[in-house]
């Protein structure tokens, strides 16, 4: 019997200037607060499904540094099996982040141990694969080995989730093992090759991108809500309304708490809401895996 939930991506130390606004060039500008946080898409989604309650594991890789030690036991803390991770002889990912007062945020990525992740590295889990209901990938590693991740995840019965954060070209291949895609608007706007800013480009979004995915698609549109298209029918669900103080990881946390749908067989609809309330509660705290709800704190508000 499957049971798992298998998250192979990146893990990321992230540094998290709280400010006024970002520099004009050539000027330097004197920010409010450092956060340091352990993140990458990969471990916030892995640290959101284990602290959801799903039997969550990781494929990755981190540095032989203080950082790498620090964002394991932070996966461990969040109840996710990390036996799978390996160490790299380079640093760790790290990830340089300036949020805004309303929580928007400028970020950019080192990408250290996580593109060190190797075609060894996967099969050295193939057990754990063999095990999993569900796969989820995003596209902070090599291209070349999330393609080969997906195609044993497929072999093996997975259903393949892929949040296509951040944007770049990924192969035809990999279009084909994909059975559920989730994008922001700027992604989805990548992908599609149109302007998506509007629930109504989004819905446009949707159907262009499930021609060319052939899988369910979600994109979300952060205070605007998500919308989804299944090939059959459009599905919107509204955002909810949160003070919001960082939006980094909520991303991570809407793609974690889809995959607890899926996992439970919720219909779409139901899982949209789901993480239309996972990420609101992550919103209204500082990012990072202390962010993230547990399953009991989504519980008491549906
Ligand atoms: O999605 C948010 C994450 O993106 C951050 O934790 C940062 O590390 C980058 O990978």
């Amino acid at each position: 019997m499957k049971e798992n939930i298998t998250v192979l991506g990146s893990l990321n130390y992230d540094f998290l200037v709280k400010q006024e606004r970002m520099p004009e060039k050539g000027e330097t500008y004197t920010g409010e607060e450092l956060i340091e946080l352990s993140g990458g898409k990969g471990a916030n989604q892995a640290a959101q499904c284990g602290k959801l309650g799903l039997n969550t594991y990781m494929i990755g890789k981190v540095g032989q540094d203080q950082y790498g030690t620090i964002m394991i036991d932070s996966l461990k803390e969040n109840h996710v099996n990390t036996s799978y991770l390996q160490k790299a002889h380079t640093r760790s990912g790290m990830s340089f982040v300036h949020v805004m007062p309303d929580g928007e945020y400028y970020s950019t990525i080192l990408k250290g141990a996580n593109f060190e992740l190797t075609t060894k590295d996967v099969d050295e889990a193939e057990d754990v694969i063999k095990q999993s209901k569900i796969m989820i990938f995003q596209l902070e590693n090599p291209i070349p080995i999330i393609e080969y991740a997906m195609a044993k995840a497929k072999e093996n019965g997975c259903y393949v989730v892929l949040n296509a954060a951040p944007a770049k070209t990924i192969t035809q291949e990999m279009y084909d093992y994909i059975d559920c895609l989730i994008v922001n608007e700027s992604e989805a706007s990548f992908y599609c090759s149109q302007k998506v800013d509007t629930i109504e480009e989004a819905k446009k979004a949707g159907r262009t991108l499930h021609d060319l995915f052939n899988s369910l698609v979600i994109v979300t549109l952060g205070k605007n809500g998500s919308i989804a298209f299944d090939g059959n029918q459009e599905y919107f669900q509204p955002a909810q309304k949160v003070k919001s103080v960082d939006t980094t990881g909520a991303g991570d946390a809407y793609t974690s708490a889809i995959a607890y749908g899926i996992y439970h067989q919720f219909d779409i609809q139901k899982s949209m809401a789901f993480a239309t309330e996972v990420s609101a509660i992550a919103v209204t705290k500082d990012g990072g895996h202390s962010s993230f709800p547990k399953i009991e704190d989504v519980m008491e508000k549906i």
